[in-house]
């Protein structure tokens, strides 16, 4: 009897070490990995809302008094998406995030700062009802999606 729990004390041991080893050693790669799925889900998010959008912006879907509530998602990402791109997510796991976002950290704020005005204008006017004025500012929205991605995403 004393011998089998010594050997299961020492199973155990030797099982909480690796748990242990393998936690410290994953420790900063899997935070990068965490990053990516993040920044990805919170992308993918975005690519929903403004599909629901477009249905509803070009008419297909009668629901106008939807619209405030993807509008404001949208916008609530916007005034986040600075912090969707910490430096480090440039690898960890599969991502089309291009180097150049840490490269030109400047010239990539202009290109967030633009889809977080352009997603707050929308926003703004997404619940008022003048469809007209709304198809245009979600144009300017959907403008600032495609001018970060056109330099800063890979292309598949
Ligand atoms: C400031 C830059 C920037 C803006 C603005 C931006 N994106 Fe992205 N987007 C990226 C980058 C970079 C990736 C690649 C992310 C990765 O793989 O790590 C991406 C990825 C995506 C993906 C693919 C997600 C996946 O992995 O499946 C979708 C969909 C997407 N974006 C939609 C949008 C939409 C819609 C908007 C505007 C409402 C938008 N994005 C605004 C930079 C941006």
């Amino acid at each position: 009897m004393q011998n089998l729990f010594g050997k299961i004390a020492k199973l155990v041991t030797v099982a909480l070490i690796a748990a242990f080893g393998f936690g410290l050693a994953g420790g900063p790669a899997q935070a990068d990995e965490a990053s990516i799925k993040y920044r990805q889900s919170v992308m993918k998010a975005l690519g929903g809302h403004m599909g629901a959008l477009a249905s509803l912006v070009k008419g297909q879907i009668d629901a106008k008094s939807h619209l405030p509530g993807h509008a404001n998602a949208v916008a609530a990402i916007g005034a986040a998406a600075k912090d969707i791109f910490p430096k480090g997510s440039d690898a960890g796991a599969e991502t089309a995030a291009l180097p150049v976002i840490w490269e030109k950290p400047d010239e990539f704020a202009k290109a967030v700062t633009a889809f977080e005005t352009a997603s707050a204008q929308f926003a703004g006017v997404a619940g008022g009802g003048d469809m007209q004025v709304i198809a245009a500012a979600f144009g300017d929205l959907g403008k600032s999606c495609g001018g970060c991605h056109q330099t800063y995403r890979k292309k598949n």
